[in-house]
């Protein structure tokens, strides 16, 4: 007879109290959250409230804001491991650091492959949605631990098939090509990537090179992130000149700052959606039963 199967924990840092028990839910097993607490002195004090003896323990935390998260995040796993856990995973539906993929300038601190080290260090595995891979092809030239990708695009064409009659995909810049593509094929619709030229946080300039024609068709402006929003409202504006509709936004990872969505609403955006892989009131997009698929894989290999 063969070992009873370990029993799985989701444990979830405080912001990301609804991604867990979601988890949870699809992996039928517990759930808790990570008690937090922050001293006068800005250190944390990190309590994980369940038994952890032999348990498979999923760490789920979205890294936004990730200088104030990952090192709780760390806590928590190396805890999980000292109190008996077999194996200690982590579910991030946003990974951080992603696009500082090479020193743009002499000196620059590559945190892409620093971040990787340092979560490879304290998990077992990871599992993610699609993460900014652009200089990096895979996750694997950075990570040391199994790292599985769970692609949005099939969840946005579903999106866009019930909401949006003919949409034409288009993305801001040559990097957002990967996921326009797959969207747009998925969604058997016409797609265009526009060409952007950075010259700093706030200072964004969008080129629409294609021209159509595309006559009845909503455009769709996709990205994996939206921060500040300054690529989405110079791509809005790139559409307006070329005379097409007011258009959708798509986003996988809504960073969003404090100004972002008033920056779209101002540009005369139609509606903004994004995946729920960082809590936001624009999440219309469920990534969590996805990612409890690929955490169930993970767990299995890391099992044998
Ligand atoms: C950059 O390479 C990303 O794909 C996004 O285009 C970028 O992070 C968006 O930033 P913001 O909203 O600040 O223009």
């Amino acid at each position: 007879m063969s070992a009873a199967r370990p029993p799985t924990l989701v444990a979830a840092l405080p912001d990301d109290a609804a991604l867990g028990a979601a988890l949870a839910r699809s992996l039928r097993c517990d759930s808790t959250v990570l008690a937090l607490h922050r001293f006068p002195d800005g250190e944390a004090l990190v309590r994980l409230d369940a038994p952890l003896k032999d348990r498979r323990v999923v760490l789920a935390a979205s890294l936004r804001q990730p200088d104030a998260v990952t090192l709780p995040l760390l806590f928590a796993a190396d805890a999980a491991r000292e109190l008996g856990a077999r194996q200690v995973g982590l579910v991030a539906p946003y990974l951080a650091y992603m696009r500082q993929d090479k020193r743009f300038r002499p000196g620059e601190a590559v945190t892409s492959r620093s971040y990787a080290r340092l979560l490879s260090g304290h998990f077992d595995w990871l599992v993610t949605v699609d993460p900014h891979l652009h200089r990096w092809h895979s996750l694997d030239q950075i990570y040391t631990v199994p790292a599985q990708v769970v692609a949005a695009a099939p969840q946005i064409a579903r999106w866009l098939a019930r909401h949006i009659a003919r949409p034409l995909l288009v993305g801001p810049d040559s990097e957002s090509a990967q996921w326009v593509q797959e969207v747009a094929r998925l969604a058997g619709a016409p797609w265009t990537v526009m060409a952007k030229t950075r010259r700093g946080d706030r200072d964004v300039r969008v080129k629409l090179a294609a021209r159509g024609p595309w006559p009845g068709h909503t455009p769709v402006l996709l990205d994996d992130i939206v921060s500040t929003g300054h690529t989405m409202v110079a791509a809005a504006a790139a559409l307006a000149r070329a005379g097409l509709a007011a258009p959708v936004c798509v986003v996988v990872h809504a960073l969003f700052d404090a100004q972002a969505q008033q920056r779209l609403r101002d540009a005369g955006v139609a509606r903004v959606v994004s995946c729920d892989t960082i809590a936001h009131p624009t999440n219309a997009i469920r990534m969590a039963p996805a990612l409890a698929r690929a955490a169930r894989g993970m767990m299995a290999v890391r099992a044998q």
